[in-house]
């Protein structure tokens, strides 16, 4: 189903920088990363899964090869990223549903998924987006179910505060703070909001 078209900024920040964006990531180790945040997830067989803000799927792929028997649904707005994420899924050999669409506009029925994951997205959106988002996987979260979050932090480190710069901008980034996130997702109606160490962001909370 299409969806009406909406601004979004795209993985790479522009779509003619989208072909950089796996490699990039692949240097940055942000593949660990994935691993610790699906680690956090306890997914069990039977499980459902939405991944939102998918990109280029990496992390979608990466959950449904580690667990044949959890379905995986990614969504994004962006039909050029989709495009990627189903290669990388047929390339992988493990079927994963990739659907156009937007966070804080979710076409899913109430309580339809056990786990919500959103990597590396939330950078991504504007304060009443983050809102409309984090409203929507409450609403779209079975009772007892969680979201476990990823995303770059607010460097006080001098090295990575440059690169974050760089590459996101200090005003995204002041949004993303810890307190900031664990505030919002509070304010969303979230239970047990907790972060899971590591280099960036995480929250982990039961809905
Ligand atoms: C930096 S990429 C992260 C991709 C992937 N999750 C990963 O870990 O590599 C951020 C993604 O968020 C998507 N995005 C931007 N606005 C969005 C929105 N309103 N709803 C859902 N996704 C959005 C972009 O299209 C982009 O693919």
């Amino acid at each position: 189903m299409s969806h009406p078209h909406r601004a979004y900024i795209p993985a790479a920040g522009h779509d003619f920088l989208l072909p950089f964006y796996d490699p990039l990531n692949r240097l940055l180790g942000v593949g660990a990363l994935h691993d610790e945040l699906i680690a956090e997830a306890h997914l069990e067989p039977g499980h459902r899964v939405l991944d939102v803000g998918c990109g280029t799927g990496s992390l979608a792929v990466r959950i449904r090869g580690k667990y044949p028997q959890v379905e995986v649904v990614g969504l994004d707005p962006d039909p050029k990223a989709l495009a990627i994420a189903r290669r990388k899924a047929e390339r992988a050999g493990v079927t994963v549903r990739f659907e156009q669409g937007y966070g804080d506009a979710l076409r899913f029925g109430d309580a339809e998924f056990d786990r919500v994951t959103s990597s590396l997205m939330l950078h991504h959106l504007d304060l009443p987006t983050r809102r409309g988002m984090l409203r929507e996987v409450l609403r779209v979260l079975r009772p007892g179910g969680s979201l476990h979050l990823l995303d770059f932090g607010r460097s006080e480190e001098r090295s990575s505060r440059f690169l974050s710069r760089l590459l996101y901008g200090a005003e995204d980034l002041r949004e993303n703070s810890d307190p900031r996130v664990a505030a919002l997702l509070t304010d969303a109606g979230f239970e047990a909001v907790e972060r899971v160490a590591g280099a960036a962001t995480r929250g982990a909370q039961t809905g």
